[in-house]
Order: structure tokens, then C-alpha cells, then sequence
């Protein structure tokens, strides 16, 4: 299938882009910089310049491909509204472009905000609905486009999609404990983040476009839970830090923005993902990649 990636170039689209080719598949990959740019043609894979402030070059990208797997995200913590608009209007773009085509369009979403205090599941319908709300309210907005001929099919990938070079939320976690001199949790520590290694997560996405029905929320997700307090403790280990609790009531000057992240239930269960697709993980825990050394340096 020709696949058409937005945010290829990126920690989970690199890995998708590799697992895409060696299933057979031809890719054209979004890129916004010339180095972005080089990385995909070094790989065999077809470039399209563009962005997600002109969505122009999405549109375009969609209509000339069988498929969309969409994963660029601005990732604007200090300012989500500015991702979230962005994301909003990427997914209206593609989800216009394919419409009355049948063609699968898998897009990245979250686990948090779906249960508040149990793991979440692939029943649980996303409560976000809106430009106003948490990733503008895109999956809701992806999956709408079912109804107009569209094979939708939601990502929801776990809070840390982990390995070595990640540097997503563990990689925050560990520089603030770095700036700190202590590797800190909120509170108890025993709020759970779910986990899955980029190797598995990129293995999932290729088995989603083969195989999910449409409008599929799947669970991109190996560990149900891994509490923050294990977290801290891997990466005092790793960094030769302290580890401490952090009270509830300086949470958010230790953390800035990363509060209402690392505060949040992120758990959840892979099960109907497992046996729908027939994936299972494989990968090292996140602990085993921290304990490795994937986090260690600055
Ligand atoms: N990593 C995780 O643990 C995790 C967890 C849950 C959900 N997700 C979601 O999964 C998706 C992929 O995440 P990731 O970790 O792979 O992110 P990432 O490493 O930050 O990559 C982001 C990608 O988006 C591209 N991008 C950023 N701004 C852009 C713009 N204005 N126009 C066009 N492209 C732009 C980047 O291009 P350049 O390479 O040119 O910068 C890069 O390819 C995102 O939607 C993310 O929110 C990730």
C-alpha cells in the first residue's frame, strides 16, 4: 500500500516508516525541514514538503496515497491550544481529503482523560470533544469521518512510547530531576502510567493498517501500569539521584507543565488490541530501558 506519513521523521514515525517498508509497503513521508527531509530519503522513502500551518501540502499528501497514518504533533506544552488547533486541522484535512474513498486514515491519540481511576480500555469512548479540548478533541473528530467513508482508526499510544533516544515525557522527567538534584514523584506515587517500546508500538501501527476495522480505537499499550514512583526510582538509579515524594502542594513548581502529565491515571489495558490484531509485545519494560542506560545521559 502506498502510505502517506505525517511526522515521519519523528521518535514514533521513524520506527513506523522502518516497519512499514519491511512489511512491503511504499511510503511518502511529511517533512517541514531539510534535514527531516534527508532522513527520509536516506531511508527509500518519497518526500513531501510541507506543514502542519499550510494544510495544502496534508491535503495534497492524503489525496495522492491509499493511506494516511498521521503522527505529527506540535507538541507545544507551554502553549497546548497551539497544538490542538494545529491538530484539529489536520485531521479535518485528511479526514476531507479521503472522504467517500474507503481508505484507511490511522491517527495518533492518548490515553489520558479516558478513565480516572482504573485502567482504561478500548470501550472507553474518548470524552474529549471540540477545538477547546484536550488534542482538539481529534480522535472524536477523526472518528466522525467513519460516517462519511472514511476507515478511521484511532492510535491511542501509551503516555511513554519508550527506548533508547526517546525523548518524550520519561526524557522531561529525567532533566527535571537532573536540574532538581532529586528524582521525584507526586504525592504517593502510586498513579500508573501505561508503557509500550517503540519497536512494538511501530509493529502495532503496520498490523492496525492491515487489519483493523474501521473506527477502531486501539490500545497502543505492553505495560498496563508502571507507577510513577517505580519511574523515579529507575531513574534515581540510572542518574545516582535521590528519590523523594514530592508533596501534592509543590508538584507543580517541581514539574511545570509536566504536572498535570506525570499527576494523571495514564494506565490501560491492550487486550481487545492484542487479540484483534494478533500483536504481542515484545519489547524491554520501560524500567529495563531506564535500568539500561536510555535515559542517563542529558
Ligand atoms: N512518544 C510518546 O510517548 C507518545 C505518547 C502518546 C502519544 N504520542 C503521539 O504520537 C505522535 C508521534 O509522537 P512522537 O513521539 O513520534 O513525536 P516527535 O518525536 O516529537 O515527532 C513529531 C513529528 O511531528 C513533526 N512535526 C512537528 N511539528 C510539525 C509541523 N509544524 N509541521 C509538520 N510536521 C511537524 C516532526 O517533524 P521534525 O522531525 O521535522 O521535527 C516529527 O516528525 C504524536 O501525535 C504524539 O503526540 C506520543
Amino acid at each position: 500500500m502506498h502510505v502517506f506519513v505525517t511526522g515521519a521523521s519523528g521518535w514514533i514515525g521513524s520506527a513506523v516508516v522502518d516497519d512499514l517498508l519491511a512489511a512491503g509497503h511504499e511510503v511518502t513521508g511529511l517533512a517541514r525541514s531539510d534535514a527531516s527531509a534527508k532522513a527520509l530519503e536516506a531511508k527509500g522513502v518519497r518526500v513531501r514538503r510541507g506543514d502542519l500551518d499550510d494544510p495544502g501540502s496534508i491535503r495534497a499528501g492524503a489525496e495522492a496515497a491509499q493511506a494516511v497514518i498521521h503522527l505529527a504533533n506540535k507538541h507545544d506544552f507551554t502553549n497546548p491550544a497551539n497544538s490542538s488547533a494545529a491538530e484539529r486541522t489536520a485531521v479535518q484535512t485528511i479526514g476531507d481529503a479521503l472522504a467517500g474513498s474507503g481508505r484507511p486514515f490511522l491517527l495518533a491519540s492518548g490515553i489520558a482523560g479516558l478513565a480516572a481511576d482504573r485502567p482504561s480500555t478500548e470501550a472507553d469512548a474518548s470524552p474529549f470533544h471540540g477545538p477547546d479540548s484536550p488534542r482538539g478533541g481529534s480522535e472524536n473528530l477523526a472518528l466522525e469521518f467513519v460516517d462519511r467513508g472514511v476507515h478511521t482508526v484511532s492510535l491511542r499510544f501509551a503516555p511513554t512510547v519508550h527506548g533508547i533516544g526517546d525523548h518524550g515525557f520519561i526524557a522531561v522527567i529525567a532533566a527535571i530531576a537532573r536540574e532538581k538534584g532529586v528524582s521525584g514523584y507526586p504525592g504517593d506515587g502510586s498513579n500508573r502510567w501505561a508503557a509500550v517500546h517503540r519497536s512494538d508500538a511501530a509493529r502495532l501501527v503496520t498490523l492496525a493498517l492491515e487489519k483493523a476495522p474501521a473506527g477502531s480505537r486501539l490500545h497502543v499499550t505492553a505495560e498496563e501500569g508502571v507507577t510513577t514512583r517505580e519511574i523515579a526510582e529507575a531513574l534515581g538509579r540510572a542518574l545516582n539521584l535521590p528519590v523523594a515524594s514530592i508533596p501534592q502542594d509543590k508538584v507543580q513548581d517541581h514539574f511545570g507543565w509536566m504536572c498535570r502529565y506525570i499527576s494523571m491515571n495514564g494506565a490501560a489495558t491492550s487486550t481487545v488490541t492484542q487479540e484483534l490484531l494478533g500483536w504481542t509485545p515484545t519489547g524491554p519494560t520501560l524500567v529495563a530501558d531506564i535500568d539500561a542506560g536510555g535515559y542517563s545521559k542529558a
